[in-house]
Protein backbone atom coordinates (compact mmCIF):
# COMPACT_ATOMS: atom_id res chain seq x y z
CA UNK A 1 0.00 0.00 0.00
CA UNK A 2 2.68 2.63 0.82
CA UNK A 3 4.97 1.48 -2.16
CA UNK A 4 1.86 2.01 -4.27
CA UNK A 5 1.52 5.62 -2.75
CA UNK A 6 4.82 6.55 -3.29
CA UNK A 7 4.67 5.41 -6.42
CA UNK A 8 1.83 7.34 -7.19
CA UNK A 9 3.43 10.22 -5.63
CA UNK A 10 6.45 10.41 -7.70
CA UNK A 11 4.64 9.55 -10.81
CA UNK A 12 2.38 12.29 -11.07
CA UNK A 13 4.73 15.02 -11.26
CA UNK A 14 5.62 14.04 -14.89
CA UNK A 15 2.59 13.38 -16.22
CA UNK A 16 2.06 17.28 -14.68
CA UNK A 17 5.33 18.05 -16.61
CA UNK A 18 4.31 16.17 -19.62
CA UNK A 19 1.22 18.16 -19.74
CA UNK A 20 3.14 21.48 -19.21
CA UNK A 21 5.32 20.97 -22.26
CA UNK A 22 3.20 19.33 -25.07
CA UNK A 23 -0.43 19.36 -23.84
CA UNK A 24 -2.69 21.08 -27.31
CA UNK A 25 -3.98 23.63 -24.86
CA UNK A 26 -0.90 25.19 -23.95
CA UNK A 27 -0.19 26.29 -27.92
CA UNK A 28 -3.91 27.41 -27.46
CA UNK A 29 -3.29 29.81 -24.48
CA UNK A 30 0.25 30.82 -26.28
CA UNK A 31 0.79 33.30 -29.04
CA UNK A 32 1.81 31.10 -31.94
CA UNK A 33 5.78 30.51 -32.25
CA UNK A 34 7.84 32.79 -33.48
CA UNK A 35 9.50 31.60 -36.22
CA UNK A 36 13.01 33.67 -37.17
CA UNK A 37 15.22 32.66 -39.98
CA UNK A 38 18.63 33.52 -39.69
CA UNK A 39 18.82 36.64 -40.69
CA UNK A 40 15.81 38.05 -37.71
CA UNK A 41 13.10 38.61 -40.04
CA UNK A 42 11.33 37.39 -43.46
CA UNK A 43 12.17 39.44 -46.43
CA UNK A 44 8.96 40.59 -47.23
CA UNK A 45 9.80 40.66 -51.09
CA UNK A 46 9.74 37.06 -50.95
CA UNK A 47 5.95 36.92 -50.06
CA UNK A 48 4.45 39.57 -52.31
CA UNK A 49 5.06 42.59 -50.30
CA UNK A 50 6.99 45.22 -50.10
CA UNK A 51 9.67 47.11 -48.42
CA UNK A 52 7.67 50.46 -49.38
CA UNK A 53 4.58 51.82 -47.43
CA UNK A 54 1.05 52.86 -48.88
CA UNK A 55 -0.31 56.11 -48.66
CA UNK A 56 -3.50 57.16 -49.30
CA UNK A 57 -2.82 60.00 -51.33
CA UNK A 58 0.26 60.92 -53.83
CA UNK A 59 1.84 62.73 -56.67
CA UNK A 60 2.20 61.04 -59.12
CA UNK A 61 0.00 58.06 -57.35
CA UNK A 62 1.60 54.99 -55.67
CA UNK A 63 4.85 56.26 -53.86
CA UNK A 64 5.79 55.16 -50.58
CA UNK A 65 8.22 55.67 -47.60
CA UNK A 66 10.93 53.14 -47.01
CA UNK A 67 10.89 50.63 -44.62
CA UNK A 68 14.12 51.50 -43.78
CA UNK A 69 15.13 50.27 -39.72
CA UNK A 70 14.01 46.87 -38.58
CA UNK A 71 14.36 45.58 -34.88
CA UNK A 72 15.20 42.08 -35.25
CA UNK A 73 13.16 38.86 -34.09
CA UNK A 74 16.62 37.38 -32.99
CA UNK A 75 15.75 40.36 -30.27
CA UNK A 76 15.21 39.21 -26.80
CA UNK A 77 11.00 38.12 -26.37
CA UNK A 78 10.58 41.23 -23.89
CA UNK A 79 12.06 43.55 -26.48
CA UNK A 80 9.33 42.34 -29.17
CA UNK A 81 6.33 42.82 -26.87
CA UNK A 82 4.27 46.16 -27.46
CA UNK A 83 4.22 47.20 -24.03
CA UNK A 84 6.11 50.02 -21.90
CA UNK A 85 6.02 47.85 -18.84
CA UNK A 86 8.59 44.63 -18.69
CA UNK A 87 11.20 46.47 -20.45
CA UNK A 88 8.90 46.05 -23.92
CA UNK A 89 9.34 47.63 -27.32
CA UNK A 90 7.44 51.18 -26.00
CA UNK A 91 10.37 51.36 -23.15
CA UNK A 92 13.31 50.61 -25.86
CA UNK A 93 11.59 53.45 -27.90
CA UNK A 94 12.09 55.74 -24.76
CA UNK A 95 15.39 54.49 -24.25
CA UNK A 96 16.48 56.82 -27.82
CA UNK A 97 14.39 59.33 -27.30
CA UNK A 98 11.01 58.41 -29.12
CA UNK A 99 7.43 58.59 -27.58
CA UNK A 100 3.76 57.37 -28.57
CA UNK A 101 2.15 60.36 -30.23
CA UNK A 102 0.89 63.63 -28.33
CA UNK A 103 -1.31 62.90 -25.70
CA UNK A 104 -2.58 59.81 -27.14
CA UNK A 105 -4.16 62.02 -30.41
CA UNK A 106 -3.26 60.20 -33.84
CA UNK A 107 -2.12 62.80 -36.00
CA UNK A 108 -1.43 62.94 -40.07
CA UNK A 109 -2.58 60.03 -42.51
CA UNK A 110 -2.21 56.34 -42.01
CA UNK A 111 0.17 54.39 -44.39
CA UNK A 112 -0.28 50.80 -44.85
CA UNK A 113 2.55 48.37 -45.53
CA UNK A 114 2.50 44.46 -46.62
CA UNK A 115 5.19 42.05 -44.72
CA UNK A 116 4.81 39.17 -46.85
CA UNK A 117 3.66 37.83 -43.84
CA UNK A 118 0.03 36.37 -45.11
CA UNK A 119 -1.84 39.87 -43.27
CA UNK A 120 -1.16 41.60 -46.61
CA UNK A 121 -1.98 45.78 -45.91
CA UNK A 122 -2.12 47.04 -42.90
CA UNK A 123 -2.53 50.09 -41.53
CA UNK A 124 0.52 51.30 -39.18
CA UNK A 125 0.92 50.28 -35.61
CA UNK A 126 1.27 53.32 -34.02
CA UNK A 127 3.36 56.65 -34.88
CA UNK A 128 6.32 56.84 -32.52
CA UNK A 129 7.82 60.43 -32.73
CA UNK A 130 11.52 62.11 -31.35
CA UNK A 131 10.36 63.36 -27.44
CA UNK A 132 13.06 66.06 -28.34
CA UNK A 133 14.35 65.08 -24.56
CA UNK A 134 10.71 65.23 -22.60
CA UNK A 135 9.08 61.71 -22.80
CA UNK A 136 5.86 63.07 -21.83
CA UNK A 137 5.20 66.19 -24.11
CA UNK A 138 8.17 65.92 -26.48
CA UNK A 139 5.84 64.33 -28.67
CA UNK A 140 3.65 67.01 -29.38
CA UNK A 141 6.25 69.35 -29.91
CA UNK A 142 7.15 66.88 -32.91
CA UNK A 143 4.11 66.91 -34.65
CA UNK A 144 3.72 70.61 -34.82
CA UNK A 145 7.39 71.45 -35.34
CA UNK A 146 8.51 68.80 -37.10
CA UNK A 147 11.48 66.18 -36.70
CA UNK A 148 12.29 62.76 -36.69
CA UNK A 149 9.51 59.98 -36.64
CA UNK A 150 8.31 56.68 -37.74
CA UNK A 151 5.28 54.43 -38.21
CA UNK A 152 5.99 50.61 -37.37
CA UNK A 153 4.75 47.39 -38.24
CA UNK A 154 5.03 43.76 -36.80
CA UNK A 155 5.52 41.07 -39.02
CA UNK A 156 3.72 38.59 -37.60
CA UNK A 157 1.56 36.97 -39.40
CA UNK A 158 0.46 33.47 -40.26
CA UNK A 159 3.06 32.99 -43.49
CA UNK A 160 6.05 34.79 -41.77
CA UNK A 161 6.06 35.42 -37.84
CA UNK A 162 9.35 36.52 -37.22
CA UNK A 163 7.93 38.55 -34.21
CA UNK A 164 10.36 41.46 -35.74
CA UNK A 165 9.60 45.40 -36.37
CA UNK A 166 9.14 47.05 -39.69
CA UNK A 167 9.80 50.53 -39.19
CA UNK A 168 9.42 53.75 -41.93
CA UNK A 169 11.76 56.68 -40.67
CA UNK A 170 11.56 60.02 -41.61
CA UNK A 171 12.25 63.48 -40.70
CA UNK A 172 9.89 65.65 -41.49
CA UNK A 173 9.17 69.66 -41.76
CA UNK A 174 6.91 71.72 -39.86
CA UNK A 175 3.40 71.28 -39.55
CA UNK A 176 3.78 74.76 -41.40
CA UNK A 177 5.09 73.60 -44.49
CA UNK A 178 2.77 70.79 -44.60
CA UNK A 179 4.97 67.99 -42.72
CA UNK A 180 6.84 67.35 -46.32
CA UNK A 181 10.25 65.80 -45.74
CA UNK A 182 13.28 66.94 -45.01
CA UNK A 183 16.16 66.56 -48.02
CA UNK A 184 17.69 63.31 -47.99
CA UNK A 185 14.84 63.13 -44.57
CA UNK A 186 14.49 59.75 -45.05
CA UNK A 187 18.51 58.40 -44.75
CA UNK A 188 18.98 61.15 -42.58
CA UNK A 189 15.55 60.09 -40.31
CA UNK A 190 17.33 56.44 -39.95
CA UNK A 191 20.93 57.79 -39.27
CA UNK A 192 19.50 60.30 -36.20
CA UNK A 193 18.12 57.69 -34.45
CA UNK A 194 20.87 55.42 -35.03
CA UNK A 195 22.82 58.64 -33.66
CA UNK A 196 20.45 58.75 -30.57
CA UNK A 197 20.97 55.11 -29.90
CA UNK A 198 24.70 55.44 -30.41
CA UNK A 199 25.28 59.52 -29.16
CA UNK A 200 27.37 59.91 -32.39
CA UNK A 201 26.89 61.67 -35.62
CA UNK A 202 26.64 58.85 -38.32
CA UNK A 203 27.98 59.88 -41.77
CA UNK A 204 25.25 59.27 -43.93
CA UNK A 205 27.26 59.72 -46.95
CA UNK A 206 29.72 57.32 -46.20
CA UNK A 207 27.84 54.44 -44.81
CA UNK A 208 28.21 51.10 -46.33
CA UNK A 209 26.65 47.71 -46.28
CA UNK A 210 29.34 46.65 -43.61
CA UNK A 211 28.40 49.02 -41.21
CA UNK A 212 27.90 48.36 -37.70
CA UNK A 213 27.61 49.60 -34.20
CA UNK A 214 27.19 48.02 -30.89
CA UNK A 215 25.43 50.73 -28.10
CA UNK A 216 23.95 50.68 -25.28
CA UNK A 217 20.53 52.58 -24.18
CA UNK A 218 19.15 53.34 -20.63
CA UNK A 219 15.34 53.57 -19.91
CA UNK A 220 13.32 52.84 -16.76
CA UNK A 221 15.71 50.29 -15.08
CA UNK A 222 16.23 48.54 -18.29
CA UNK A 223 19.67 48.43 -20.04
CA UNK A 224 19.14 47.67 -23.79
CA UNK A 225 22.73 46.09 -25.58
CA UNK A 226 21.75 46.83 -29.62
CA UNK A 227 23.59 45.58 -32.25
CA UNK A 228 23.25 47.71 -35.37
CA UNK A 229 23.63 46.71 -38.95
CA UNK A 230 23.31 48.50 -42.57
CA UNK A 231 22.07 45.91 -45.11
CA UNK A 232 21.28 46.37 -48.33
CA UNK A 233 19.68 45.07 -51.01
CA UNK A 234 15.99 45.22 -49.26
CA UNK A 235 15.42 48.58 -50.82
CA UNK A 236 16.93 49.64 -53.76
CA UNK A 237 19.31 52.73 -54.10
CA UNK A 238 16.81 54.74 -56.06
CA UNK A 239 14.15 57.27 -56.25
CA UNK A 240 12.44 54.75 -57.80
CA UNK A 241 8.70 55.45 -56.45
CA UNK A 242 9.39 57.05 -53.40
CA UNK A 243 7.22 59.73 -52.16
CA UNK A 244 8.53 63.29 -52.05
CA UNK A 245 11.36 61.98 -54.05
CA UNK A 246 11.90 65.71 -55.86
CA UNK A 247 12.53 67.40 -52.47
CA UNK A 248 14.11 64.55 -50.55
CA UNK A 249 16.93 63.35 -53.70
CA UNK A 250 18.13 67.06 -53.87
CA UNK A 251 20.51 67.95 -57.21
CA UNK A 252 19.73 64.26 -58.91
CA UNK A 253 20.84 62.33 -55.57
CA UNK A 254 19.16 59.17 -54.70
CA UNK A 255 16.19 59.61 -52.47
CA UNK A 256 17.45 56.56 -50.52
CA UNK A 257 20.29 54.87 -50.53
CA UNK A 258 19.41 51.40 -50.28
CA UNK A 259 20.45 50.37 -46.69
CA UNK A 260 18.37 49.20 -44.38
CA UNK A 261 19.66 49.43 -40.44
CA UNK A 262 18.81 46.12 -38.66
CA UNK A 263 18.63 46.68 -34.84
CA UNK A 264 19.47 43.18 -33.25
CA UNK A 265 18.58 44.28 -28.65
CA UNK A 266 19.03 42.07 -25.97
CA UNK A 267 17.87 43.39 -22.55
CA UNK A 268 21.03 43.16 -19.65
CA UNK A 269 19.93 44.74 -16.74
CA UNK A 270 16.55 45.21 -15.42
CA UNK A 271 15.31 47.00 -12.34
CA UNK A 272 15.74 45.05 -9.11
CA UNK A 273 12.90 44.49 -8.47
CA UNK A 274 11.88 42.19 -11.30
CA UNK A 275 12.74 38.31 -11.85
CA UNK A 276 13.75 37.30 -15.30
CA UNK A 277 13.20 33.45 -14.13
CA UNK A 278 9.78 34.68 -12.28
CA UNK A 279 8.33 36.26 -15.43
CA UNK A 280 9.79 34.09 -18.07
CA UNK A 281 8.33 30.66 -16.74
CA UNK A 282 4.56 30.10 -17.73
CA UNK A 283 1.54 29.80 -14.53
CA UNK A 284 1.35 26.14 -15.41
CA UNK A 285 4.95 25.55 -15.02
CA UNK A 286 4.91 26.71 -11.57
CA UNK A 287 2.11 25.22 -11.15
CA UNK A 288 3.74 21.63 -11.70
CA UNK A 289 6.70 22.31 -9.93
CA UNK A 290 4.52 22.76 -6.95
CA UNK A 291 3.08 19.73 -7.53
CA UNK A 292 5.97 18.28 -7.64
CA UNK A 293 7.14 19.81 -4.78
CA UNK A 294 4.21 18.67 -2.65
CA UNK A 295 4.00 15.06 -3.84
CA UNK A 296 7.87 14.42 -3.29
CA UNK A 297 7.26 15.55 0.76
CA UNK A 298 4.23 13.09 1.17
CA UNK A 299 5.91 10.31 -1.11
CA UNK A 300 8.93 10.80 1.50
CA UNK A 301 6.08 11.65 4.57
CA UNK A 302 4.51 7.83 3.01
CA UNK A 303 7.86 5.99 2.63
CA UNK A 304 9.06 7.22 6.37
C1 LIG B 1 -6.47 52.55 -42.71
O1 LIG B 1 -6.49 53.95 -42.67
C2 LIG B 1 -7.37 54.54 -43.61
C3 LIG B 1 -7.27 56.04 -43.47
O2 LIG B 1 -5.98 56.51 -43.65
C4 LIG B 1 -8.81 54.10 -43.36
O3 LIG B 1 -9.64 54.63 -44.35
C5 LIG B 1 -8.87 52.59 -43.38
O4 LIG B 1 -10.14 52.17 -43.00
C6 LIG B 1 -7.86 52.00 -42.42
N1 LIG B 1 -7.85 50.56 -42.58
C7 LIG B 1 -8.02 49.74 -41.55
C8 LIG B 1 -8.00 48.28 -41.87
O5 LIG B 1 -8.17 50.15 -40.40
C1 LIG C 1 26.49 61.99 -25.39
O1 LIG C 1 27.75 62.50 -25.77
C2 LIG C 1 28.07 63.75 -25.21
C3 LIG C 1 29.42 64.20 -25.72
O2 LIG C 1 29.69 63.73 -26.99
C4 LIG C 1 28.12 63.65 -23.70
O3 LIG C 1 28.33 64.92 -23.14
C5 LIG C 1 26.79 63.09 -23.20
O4 LIG C 1 26.87 62.86 -21.81
C6 LIG C 1 26.45 61.79 -23.88
N1 LIG C 1 25.12 61.36 -23.47
C7 LIG C 1 24.87 60.11 -23.10
C8 LIG C 1 23.46 59.81 -22.74
O5 LIG C 1 25.73 59.26 -23.03
C1 LIG D 1 18.94 62.86 -31.80
O1 LIG D 1 18.09 63.15 -32.89
C2 LIG D 1 17.85 64.54 -33.10
C3 LIG D 1 16.99 64.75 -34.30
O2 LIG D 1 16.22 63.68 -34.65
C4 LIG D 1 19.11 65.27 -33.36
O3 LIG D 1 18.84 66.66 -33.47
C5 LIG D 1 20.05 65.01 -32.21
O4 LIG D 1 21.28 65.62 -32.53
C6 LIG D 1 20.27 63.54 -32.04
N1 LIG D 1 21.17 63.31 -30.95
C7 LIG D 1 22.30 62.64 -31.13
C8 LIG D 1 23.15 62.47 -29.93
O5 LIG D 1 22.59 62.14 -32.21
C1 LIG E 1 27.46 44.83 -50.32
O1 LIG E 1 27.12 45.48 -51.54
C2 LIG E 1 27.87 45.01 -52.67
C3 LIG E 1 27.44 45.80 -53.89
O2 LIG E 1 27.53 47.17 -53.64
C4 LIG E 1 27.61 43.53 -52.88
O3 LIG E 1 28.44 43.05 -53.94
C5 LIG E 1 27.94 42.77 -51.62
O4 LIG E 1 27.55 41.42 -51.79
C6 LIG E 1 27.18 43.35 -50.43
N1 LIG E 1 27.59 42.70 -49.22
C7 LIG E 1 26.74 42.26 -48.31
C8 LIG E 1 27.31 41.65 -47.09
O5 LIG E 1 25.52 42.36 -48.46
C1 LIG F 1 22.35 71.21 -54.13
O1 LIG F 1 23.22 72.04 -54.85
C2 LIG F 1 23.26 73.36 -54.38
C3 LIG F 1 24.11 74.19 -55.30
O2 LIG F 1 25.12 73.41 -55.87
C4 LIG F 1 23.81 73.37 -52.96
O3 LIG F 1 23.82 74.68 -52.44
C5 LIG F 1 22.92 72.50 -52.09
O4 LIG F 1 23.48 72.40 -50.79
C6 LIG F 1 22.81 71.11 -52.69
N1 LIG F 1 21.84 70.36 -51.89
C7 LIG F 1 22.11 69.13 -51.49
C8 LIG F 1 21.04 68.46 -50.67
O5 LIG F 1 23.13 68.53 -51.70
C1 LIG G 1 24.10 54.80 -54.10
O1 LIG G 1 24.34 55.11 -55.45
C2 LIG G 1 25.17 56.25 -55.63
C3 LIG G 1 25.32 56.53 -57.11
O2 LIG G 1 24.09 56.53 -57.72
C4 LIG G 1 26.54 55.99 -55.02
O3 LIG G 1 27.33 57.16 -55.12
C5 LIG G 1 26.38 55.61 -53.55
O4 LIG G 1 27.63 55.24 -53.01
C6 LIG G 1 25.41 54.46 -53.40
N1 LIG G 1 25.20 54.26 -51.97
C7 LIG G 1 25.23 53.04 -51.41
C8 LIG G 1 25.04 52.99 -49.95
O5 LIG G 1 25.40 52.02 -52.03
Amino acid sequence: MTTRLVLVSLCLPWFCLAETTWSPSRWFWRRATRDVPSEGFHNPLDKGGSMLTQIPVTFPEGLGEPLNVIISGNSDEQVLKETETDGGLLNFFLSFGFSSECLGQHMGSNQAANLGDGHGYLNETAVIRWNYGDPALGACKESIEGGNHFRYWVQNGPEGNSGSIFMAVSYELPISLGHDIVANGYNFGRDWLVGNMTNTTVPTAELTNTTTYTTNTFWGGYTYLSEIKYVSGLLSNSSDGINHYITVGLNGTNAIDGLVAVITTKITARPASSSAIWTATPFSLWTCIFIIFVSSASAVIAYV
